[in-house]
């Protein structure tokens, strides 16, 4: 028992069920559940908006299934749920709402913290997006020197950044392709530098994304970038104004960044940075798409909200995703999780998904502080299928770890690719549903042994199988898809979170390397003494410094 009167979740008696059903089922093989239930296929899949999920691949039952739900219900995942859809302050160590969801709410819709109704000022900030982008896509706003703005640079990291540079990929083909765009993100210069390096200042506009305003790299970024202007234009500050907006919770340190609030599109301290992507984050994304289409998007995330509070158990695709997570990581030990996107327009999204997810449920301690004594969030990874098949794919078949994958994939190319060319989406998809059944079904000793493989190598060309995947398929990459797509994945991540009973909505982990950081650097720069040094660390900076000639 907790000091909230809830019982430690291993103690449960519904977690004490699957860990006894576990046992049962012991190495049940896919290739036996499948024969035993030949409908499964077609049973365990759902059809969710446009998403159609197929998680017959999974080492479960029936039986699983509901002893999953049984530990939902246990958990009182739903009742979280309806806490932050209604605007409770569920994030309890930063005291604030997880109120992501009022960003992609229809206008009329209320939803209130603190007794104000945010709905309202997410469509007057969405409206002052789309006026300011119309006004850069049609070449009514110019630079400084009266030219047309041609670039784009967004200048943010983590939330501020991985959103909008993976939709941007995500929904290439919707962009303006007179228009050019650039992610910036890393501390590291040579990010800066190779953005700007082929930009014309006169041509370029630079978006400051970040959510406080006072993170490090961004704010070193933005100072280089803002340097960089000034110098190649001639100009003094007042050039600023034309070539700077903010996207921001801080009107302060945006004013005394030197930014006119007036460029500033806000956001609200209820929306996490890495589920910020549909607020003013978005503004580089929706330069690129223009209003409607990033509409349709919101659209598309509304829809699974929508889905999540109101579907069944059995047929609520966020809640079974996130439990299959649940059973693998804390019953079967699997310790990552792959996301396989076979889209190339998909090249950064598991790399979103990784703060996402592993930012949220990276915990050790639940919601009252106490150490868990379970599994938490697993390691997120994963590049476009494909490419991962002549990679590290060796492994997910032959290797010596269970790792459950989700292979993502669309019936049509987004880009119309000339008919009677060679087939090349087909072989792409080919791919996918080939490494699916491979995956799960493998190849026996027997099957290899009548290819007429000689006995020594049998056992090397033999696959076990049994390894679980989901596959998630649409008939196309659109805004509203990935809109689905990612309030899909958001919302598992809450599932895993509740079930845990950690805050999957602070993230005091990345704190102490900052603070560390800002100490160390007068020692790297100055030579000063710093306090608190450890003896290896004290040593690594005596060594950079004789390597950069200090
Ligand atoms: O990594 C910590 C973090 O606070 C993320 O949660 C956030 O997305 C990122 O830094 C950037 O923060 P900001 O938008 O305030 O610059």
């Amino acid at each position: 028992m907790n000091a909230e009167g809830r019982s430690r979740l291993d103690q449960l008696p519904e977690w004490q069920a699957l860990a006894a059903h576990r046992k049962e089922l012991g190495d049940a093989h896919l290739r036996e559940l499948f024969a035993s239930d030949p409908g499964r296929g077609r049973r365990l899949t759902l059809q969710v908006g446009d998403l159609h999920l197929d998680y017959s691949k999974h080492l479960v039952t029936d039986e699983t299934l509901r002893l999953l739900r049984e530990l939902a219900r246990a958990t009182e995942v739903a009742e979280l749920r309806d806490a932050m859809f209604r605007g409770k302050k569920i994030n309890t160590t930063e005291d604030r709402a997880a109120l992501h969801i009022a960003l992609r709410a229809p206008r009329s819709a209320v939803i209130t913290v603190d007794g104000k109704d945010v709905v309202q000022d997410v469509h007057a900030v969405l409206a002052k997006m789309a006026v300011f982008t119309d006004r850069i896509r049609s070449g009514d706003w110019t630079g400084h020197t009266g030219k047309r703005i041609k670039n784009i640079v967004n200048i943010g990291i983590g939330g501020s950044d991985l959103g909008p540079a993976m939709a941007f990929e995500a929904l290439r083909s919707y962009t303006d392709r007179s228009l050019t765009f650039r992610f910036v993100s890393n501390v590291d210069g040579a990010d800066l530098h190779e953005a700007v390096r082929d930009l014309d200042p006169a041509e370029t506009l630079f978006i400051v994304a970040s959510k406080t305003f006072t993170t490090i790299e961004t704010i070193t970024n933005a100072t280089s970038a803002r340097d960089w202007l000034l110098t190649g234009l001639g100009a003094g500050p007042e050039a600023v104004a034309k070539h700077f907006v903010a996207l921001s919770t801080n009107a302060e340190k945006v004013s005394a960044f030197g930014i006119d609030t007036a460029n500033m599109f806000e956001f609200w301290d209820w929306v996490g940075g890495r589920y910020s992507y549909a607020s003013a984050i978005g503004l580089s994304l929706m330069i690129a798409i223009g209003p409607d289409h990033f509409r349709e998007m919101l659209a598309g995330f509304h829809l699974i909200d929508e889905h999540f509070t109101s579907a069944p158990p059995e047929e609520n695709a966020p809640l079974l995703m996130g439990l299959l997570g649940i059973w693998y990581g804390n019953f079967h030990d699997a310790q990552s999780h792959a996301v396989l996107p076979y889209s190339h327009y998909l090249s950064q999204f598991t790399a979103y998904l990784q703060q996402l997810d592993m930012e949220s449920n990276g915990k050790s301690v639940d919601r009252q502080g106490e150490p868990v004594s379970w599994q938490t969030g697993p390691v997120v990874w994963g590049t476009p299928g494909t490419n991962g098949q002549h990679a590290y794919y060796q492994l997910l078949h032959q290797g010596t770890k269970l790792i459950p994958a989700d292979l993502i994939g669309f019936a049509r190319p987004v880009e119309d690719l000339e008919p009677g060319l060679v087939p090349q989406h087909d072989l792409l998809m080919a791919n996918l549903f080939a490494q699916g059944q491979a995956l799960a079904f493998g190849k026996t000793p027997e099957e290899v042994a009548a290819e007429g493989v000689p006995p020594e190598l049998v056992a090397h060309k033999t696959f076990r199988g049994n390894h679980p995947t989901t596959t998630i398929l649409a008939s196309e990459l659109t805004p509203s898809v990935l809109g689905q797509l990612v309030a899909l994945y958001e919302h598992k991540v809450f599932v895993q979170g509740a079930v845990w009973n950690i805050d999957s909505f602070d993230q005091w982990g990345v704190e102490l390397g900052k603070v560390l950081a800002k100490r160390v650097e007068p020692a790297l720069t100055e030579g000063a003494t710093v306090e608190g040094l450890d003896p290896s660390t004290e040593q690594l900076v005596a060594t950079y410094r004789a390597l950069r000639g200090r």
